[in-house]
């Protein structure tokens, strides 16, 4: 965003209004200067543009596109991309110039309220998905803002909770997502979090406003903060806040007139969040209205619905259903097949333009007879009948055996349970489907053994206690407003499924890496597991899952060649064959997954750094090549305070899932310079394990004591038993031995070592 001059200059008070919100959705409007109001609203699967004055819950109807939590399952930035262009077309349509998303925050546990909301528990994902969805978005001239910055991945306590995490985790994991998007897409707004970091507010927190977003990464845009996550302002200017919303603030004004006035607050710091705001007002200026084609958007929606779908189970080919067998007949079982559940709760809550269900559009694609059931109560339905609380449990009873009847009756059944609700607000407080739901399962498959299990869901579900008694398993996520439609693509075949977890199955929560952290207690959650986040902690501890990061099947089978790795300067290219050795057209995520065995740091076994979503035609070969960015294979050095590519043999291990490596190549990369530096609190060991140190030390100690005895130190350093012993000794307490390493002598040596 760049500024155009020649606006007249501002007063105190005008910036100081500038930089807070007139409303719930709009900018201040400056009309001395000619700044109009814009507006900013969410976002992000969507454009929920604020219909009625009192009710700032509901939006005007827009296209509800499918929530992260199936578009990371996609693996396709290019979809993204599309989706991205279509909420720009839709925004200018409505006025809209910022569009409050992508929401980028790791999903750090099952338990996350907002992880429907998320893309993945891995950060390489997160970003090359989420910056796609930027330049899409902003190529209409439609401003992103990008959230929830930084590590926003509960929402337990989310207005107070303190994050505390090392900084090797959080640059690795937490910020790295951020760091690509904005270093690589420019998103015009950065949205702080609401919770503290490290004991700092992120709305107050210079570090990670200024030092790191605008000094590391060249940030250029405007940082926004979250709707209420203000709680000083004059701190948060201080840190590099610019918009704090929503507004009025007048008191917020006044405190920042003062602050300037009274010399707490540098004027110059005020005068640049409010040029950025203008910055930021004059770019949207520069947008022409537009219009969008529902009905083209409502399709774009299906598309990626569909693509979002992951098969996780197919026993026998039970998938895809025929749909030309007139004398066949199909129960199709449970509420959410009627009533879909789509959407998460909150801020995020789209009012779709139309909603199509899958029982429609099942009895749409087939000739079969259609049965249905809805097998159980939903919350909703419960109030429409007028079922009391009381009366749900007996309620329930009655429907379960309609549908077990029907079950039994029919050639297949398909059985659509999930999650109640997921909700901005609140973390989920477990991962079982519901026991109504659970009991449909179990009984409907014990009534027909061709039983498909359709979820819908926007948190994992745990699949272990059921899952053992049914052939087949669709995992729907929520799918926006045309997920009906998308799953009976799928069922019927029309769609062969290429969706891949972003993240892990655990087999039961206590499993999960973040278990015994999370969501923490007292102000503080505590990110214990650090950079063992998600498949990378099942890994460590060589854990069995229900279903690994990167799984999914497909209707056709793929097989892989032998993989070829090159370093380049850039990084790493990987290159590999895969063959459709099936008999349907389908898509493959091919993944990769990089590891360094004998690292001098604590790694992960195996990290995602690239993939490649490949369309290959039945009987085809595609030569598939995956570039990794030397960027990418740096870790976050904390004794130098920086990222170091660390020198070795790579293996980049390609496949089908994070556990499902089919070929594995090694290359050797070179690594960055970066000595660390021997100091007299640097052990005896890792003086002897840098060359220049050795070296020092054995010529010092050859040269023996003052007094022209042996060195006892030498005698020390020449036996490796002792050496394990002494070996984390820091060198400056070695002068406690005596044997010639005097104060001086010791100087001489840093001054060498460092020299
Ligand atoms: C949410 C943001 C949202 C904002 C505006 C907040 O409660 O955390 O994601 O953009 O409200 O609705």
């Amino acid at each position: 965003v760049t500024h155009t001059p020649g606006h007249p200059e501002l007063t105190v008070a005008e910036q100081a209004a500038l930089t807070s919100g007139s409303d719930f959705w709009h900018s201040t409007p400056i009309d001395s200067a000619g700044l109009p109001a814009i507006t900013l609203t969410d976002g992000p699967h969507g454009v929920r543009l604020q219909a009625d004055r009192d009710d700032m819950l509901t939006g005007r109807p827009a296209t509800c596109f499918p929530p992260a939590v199936a578009t990371g399952s996609t693996w396709d930035p290019e979809l993204l991309r599309r989706m991205g262009e279509a909420l720009g077309d839709e925004c200018r349509a409505m006025d809209v110039a910022v569009l409050l998303g992508p929401g980028i925050n790791l999903k750090r546990s099952p338990l996350g309220g907002r992880d429907f909301e998320y893309f993945s528990e891995d950060p390489v994902l997160t970003g090359i998905l989420a910056a796609e969805w930027v330049r899409g978005l902003q190529s209409r001239n439609v401003g992103a803002s990008l959230k929830h910055f930084a590590v926003n991945s509960q929402e337990t306590d989310r207005m107070r909770v303190s994050a505390d995490v090392d900084e090797r985790t959080l640059r690795e994991l937490y910020l790295r997502a951020f760091q690509r998007v904005v270093t690589q897409a420019q998103p015009w707004t950065v949205m702080c979090a609401y919770n503290r970091l490290n004991g700092v507010y992120a709305s107050q927190n210079r570090w990670l406003l200024t030092d790191v977003l605008r000094g590391e990464w060249a940030f250029e845009g405007l940082v926004v903060s979250d709707w209420g996550a203000v709680a000083d302002r004059v701190a948060a200017v201080a840190a590099g806040l610019d918009l704090t919303m929503p507004g009025p603030a007048d008191a917020g004004d006044q405190a920042l007139v003062d602050a300037v006035a009274g010399g707490q607050l540098d004027p110059a710091l005020l005068q640049t969040s409010a040029d950025r705001v203008r910055a930021l007002v004059d770019q949207a200026a520069t947008r022409e209205p537009g219009s969008y084609d529902e009905e083209a958007h409502h399709e774009l929606a299906r598309e990626i619905a569909g693509r979002a779908i992951v098969l996780l189970k197919n026993d026998g080919g039970l998938l895809p259903l025929a749909t030309d067998d007139g004398s066949a007949s199909v129960a199709v079982i449970g509420e959410f097949a009627r009533t879909p559940r789509y959407q998460g709760g909150g801020s995020s809550l789209i009012t779709p333009t139309r909603l199509d269900d899958a029982l429609t559009e099942i009895i749409a694609s087939t000739q079969a007879t259609v049965n249905f059931a809805p097998g159980y109560l939903t919350g909703d339905t419960a109030a429409e009948e007028g079922v009391t609380q009381a009366d749900v449990a007996a309620e329930d009873q009655d429907l379960l055996a309609e549908a077990v009847a029907i079950a039994g009756a029919s050639d297949v059944a398909l059985v659509f349970v999930g999650s109640m609700g997921e909700t901005e607000g609140s973390d989920r407080d477990g991962i079982d489907l519901p026991a109504a739901h659970l009991e449909l399962i179990e009984q409907v498959a014990a009534a027909n053994p061709r039983t498909v299990v359709v979820l819908s869901n926007g948190g994992v579900l745990a699949t272990r206690a059921w899952e053992a008694g049914v052939p087949a398993i669709l995992e729907g996520w929520l799918l926006g407003q045309a997920g009906g439609s998308a799953i009976a693509d799928v069922l019927f075949g029309r769609v062969n499924p290429s969706g891949r977890l972003a993240e892990t199955i655990p087999l039961k929560l206590s499993d999960h890496p973040s278990y015994l952290d999370f969501p923490g207690e007292n102000g503080h959650v505590r990110y214990g597991e650090g950079i063992h986040v998600g498949y990378r902690g099942f890994d460590a501890r060589e854990q069995e899952v229900a279903y690994p990061f990167g799984f999914g099947l497909s209707y056709t089978t793929f097989e892989y060649g032998q993989a070829s790795a090159a370093a380049t300067i850039d990084g790493i290219e990987v290159r590999i064959p895969v063959t459709n050795a099936g008999d349907r057209d389908g898509r493959e995520v091919v993944q990769v997954y990089l590891s360094l065995p004998g690292s001098a740091v604590s790694r992960a076994p195996r990290e995602l750094k690239a993939f490649a979503n490949v369309a290959i035609a039945v009987g085809q070969t595609a030569d598939v090549v995956l570039s990794i960015d030397r960027a990418d294979l740096a870790y976050w050095e904390t004794r130098l305070g920086r990222w170091v590519v660390e020198g070795g043999e790579y293996h980049c291990a390609v496949g089908a899932s994070s556990r499902d490596l089919r070929s594995t190549a090694v290359v050797k990369v070179p690594g960055d310079d970066a000595r660390i530096p021997l100091t007299a609190g640097s052990t005896v060991a890792e003086w002897l394990a840098d060359p220049r140190g050795a070296r020092l030390l054995a010529e010092a100690f050859a040269a023996g004591s003052p007094d022209g005895e042996p060195s006892p130190i030498a005698g020390m350093l020449a036996n490796p038993s002792l050496m394990e012993f002494i070996g984390s000794f820091p060198l400056g307490r070695m002068a406690a031995f005596g044997g010639g390493l005097t104060p001086d002598a010791l100087q001489r040596l840093l001054v060498a070592a460092n020299d």
